[in-house]
């Protein structure tokens, strides 16, 4: 029989077979042709690098008008008792294939994305950081570290006996009054000042004494732009042998000086409170107008930042310390009116608001 070329069709994406793979439609089916043809599809299909390699494979093998298809064609024309095998040969070969194109076939067709844009300005992580008020108790704490003291902390929920009692506040003051004061029972209340951390301190320790006591305290004020139902207080408590008020003078200026900055200037007014003896408040120059007067102290030129005094006696009987033998100093200070004056904030409500446009900037 005269073998007459015919041409087999392949897949449109244009890939030809070499000449020598050409199927000959009307040459005799031999086993041998289609173990080569089945082991020219593995190695075709091994080396396929790419979803459209693995598709155009799989039409020209198993399409339609594919070589399996090609080969099943012709096995009408083969002698009879060679068809079984030859039929089995085939497929084998076609299930051969399909086990070899399956983990292909499936790969992701890859995806033509647009090239990353590295020039692209990194996305910036959401701001996070400390509020202002723990900012300004850390810068506090840190100065008084650095001048020896130690911080101690009280509980919030409070007795009247360290709220008021032990620091001398007679049965008949205003501060006792439940308008000022936030009672929870008869005896318990959220304590309006940190001098309570005083007594609990001097409670449990002897002297020599150095701690400073930050945390929030609670009074029933109608809030506006300089008053708040919760605001923070830092105390300062040193006791010891010979403690005087020049003590307290040098201490306080060193705060100062360190927090507002070297040229800030400090005055001493004579004050009361029933726990100090003398008392005073503590004024620095404003830092805005260095103590020409401005708006944010209200013309005068100084701005109040404490209450402080020496340990009245009294106090020390409460705590079983010998009032002849010690001496101590205290203070209070505001800590949103620091941190005010610091920064020129002009609204407490400022801190607790949690508006990010504020927060943000500290
Ligand atoms: N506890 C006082 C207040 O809240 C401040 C103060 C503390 C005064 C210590 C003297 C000594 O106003």
């Amino acid at each position: 029989m005269h073998a007459e070329k015919s041409f087999v069709s392949f897949p449109a994406d244009g890939a030809h077979l070499p000449t020598d793979e050409m199927t000959d439609l009307l040459k005799l089916l031999e086993p041998q042709e289609i173990r080569e043809l089945q082991s020219r599809a593995l190695s075709e299909i091994a080396r396929a690098s790419s979803a459209a390699d693995v598709e155009s494979l799989r039409v020209r093998y198993l399409g339609r008008k594919g070589l399996i298809k090609q080969a099943t064609n012709r096995l009408g024309k083969a002698p009879p008792e060679q068809r079984p095998g030859l039929g089995r040969l085939i497929n084998e070969a076609r299930q051969t294939i399909e086990e070899a194109l399956k983990p292909k076939t499936f790969a992701k067709p890859e995806k033509k994305r647009p090239p990353f844009d590295l020039t692209l300005p990194a996305r910036r992580a959401a701001g996070s950081g400390l509020h202002p008020i723990t900012q300004t108790i850390e810068a506090v704490k840190d100065i008084f570290l650095r001048l020896g003291f130690e911080v101690a902390y009280g509980p919030e929920v409070e007795l009247d006996y360290y709220n008021f009692e032990a620091l001398n506040i007679p049965e008949d003051h205003p501060a006792r009054e439940a308008f000022d004061t936030f009672f929870l029972h008869d005896d318990v209340l959220l304590r309006s000042q940190t001098s309570t951390v005083q007594i609990r301190v001097m409670e449990k320790r002897q002297p020599p004494i150095r701690v400073i006591a930050p945390g929030k305290v609670y009074r029933p004020d109608t809030v506006d732009a300089t008053h708040s139902f919760l605001f923070h207080q830092v105390e300062g408590l040193v006791v010891d042998e010979g403690v005087t008020m020049a003590d307290l003078k040098y201490v306080l200026h060193e705060f100062a000086r360190e927090f507002y900055g070297p040229d800030v200037r400090m005055r001493f007014r004579p004050y009361f409170f029933p726990f100090t003896e003398p008392s005073v408040e503590v004024d620095i120059s404003c830092y805005a107008c260095k103590g020409d007067g401005c708006w944010l102290c209200k013309g005068a030129g100084w701005i109040e930042i404490l209450g402080a005094g020496m340990v009245d006696p009294t106090v020390f009987r409460y705590v079983g310390y010998d009032a002849e033998r010690y001496t101590g100093f205290a203070f209070g200070m505001g800590v949103e009116r620091i941190a005010m004056l610091k920064h020129g904030i002009d609204d407490i409500r400022l801190f607790l608001e949690n508006d990010l446009r504020f927060l943000q900037q500290f």
